[in-house]
């Protein structure tokens, strides 16, 4: 009498049965890895705020990315970094045909075909104060001079070989403005992720140093989205899937798991998930002072964007999670209290922790 005749716990007992009852699953095919790019040869420069992430030369990219693949993470997200010298007021670099982007593209797919190759379309990297666009005499961001720039920059990235084009410039239509710009020049069968709920956010600072690409003045309030918002999401959302985006992205990712989630319930596309670098940083920083499991956290976090609905996360944990994925024990032991250690490689252990496990 008075006993819970529901157990809740029972489902909880073994490791087993925890992975046999699990809702959300984060496997190695659901990850995206950044990789930005810098000039010269034999470069691996490693970036202050986000300890373990690199800029790369081109030859070093490529020996990356194949190791990206034999952890079988499927795709990268490319971003050129390239030096002042060749920054000007419209960020031309961005389009040229010998960019960072375009070269490392025609590199890595001819190293490792099957890797998907995304390019970052957008030029903050690439202009000298840093904005998104071309600005007027006003300083503010001109749209439609910049959607021009921006199909110019798909176009030559496409031929390049890239996969996926992913423009984060936040400009209005921006989609059609790539998607005619593709299918004028037979590149009707390249995809487009488009950044489209990405809010202007304090967690890109760490990014800002990785790409050197902050705003010499203002900020990108003007064209990046308020955090106060979720009907302007999903508004966004709308417009660029009617103008042909074929994968929606939503930026950052922690902190916006509501908008996750609300997306995922309005379009039928793949979400994709940014965790973007200060959610890498302050975990980071975390760990080194002994505040925090980097392990656990990120797999926490990554599960929390699944289990809100994202079908894709693009994360700079992609290569340890591909690790610590390959290595996950199936575990059956009853009564595997956290902190035990766990089972090791032996029986089944080397399972890859994929969907439908
Ligand atoms: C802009 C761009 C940004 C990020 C990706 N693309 C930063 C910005 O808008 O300032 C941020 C990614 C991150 O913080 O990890 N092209």
């Amino acid at each position: 009498m008075g006993y819970p005749t529901h157990r809740l716990r029972r489902l909880r007992r073994s490791r087993g049965m925890r992975r046999l009852v699990r809702e959300a699953h984060v496997g190695v095919s659901d990850l995206i890895a950044p990789m930005f790019l810098c000039d010269g040869e034999n470069q691996r420069q490693e970036i202050d705020a986000m300890p373990g992430v690199f800029r790369y030369s081109v030859d070093v990219a490529v020996e990356e990315a194949q190791l990206l693949h034999e952890l079988r993470i499927p795709a990268v997200l490319l971003f050129g970094v390239p030096p002042d010298e060749r920054k000007d007021k419209t960020g031309k670099e961005a389009w040229a045909a010998d960019g960072l982007v375009q070269q490392a593209t025609r590199a890595i797919k001819k190293a490792v075909p099957e890797l998907v190759l995304i390019a970052d379309t957008c030029f903050c990297e690439y202009t000298d104060h840093g904005h998104c666009g071309v600005l007027n005499t006003t300083r503010e961001v001109l749209n439609d001079r910049t959607l021009e720039n921006l199909a110019k920059t798909a176009v030559s990235q496409a031929k390049a070989g890239a996969d996926i084009i992913a423009p984060s410039a936040m400009m209005d239509g921006q989609v059609t403005a790539i998607r005619k710009g593709l299918d004028k020049q037979g590149f009707e069968d390249t995809a487009i992720m488009s950044y489209a709920a990405k809010y202007s956010s304090a967690f890109y600072g760490p990014f800002r140093e990785a790409a050197q690409s902050s705003p010499a003045f203002g900020n990108r309030r003007q064209y990046q989205m308020d955090c106060h918002n979720v009907r302007e999401a999903l508004h966004e959302v709308k417009l660029d899937v009617e103008e042909g985006a074929d994968i929606i992205m939503v930026k950052p990712a922690l902190a916006y798991l509501d908008i996750v989630r609300a997306v995922r319930e309005a379009v039928p596309n793949p979400v994709a998930a940014y965790s973007v670098s200060g959610e890498y940083a302050m975990v980071k920083a975390a760990a080194q002072n002994g505040w925090l499991d980097e392990k656990a956290t990120a797999t926490e976090i990554v599960t929390a964007l699944k289990r809100a609905g994202a079908d894709l996360i693009i994360t700079y944990w992609a290569k340890d999670l591909a690790e610590w994925l390959a290595s996950e024990p199936a575990g059956g032991r009853p009564l595997d209290a956290p902190g035990r250690k766990p089972a090791g490689k032996a029986g089944g252990g080397r399972r890859r922790g994929r969907k439908g496990n």
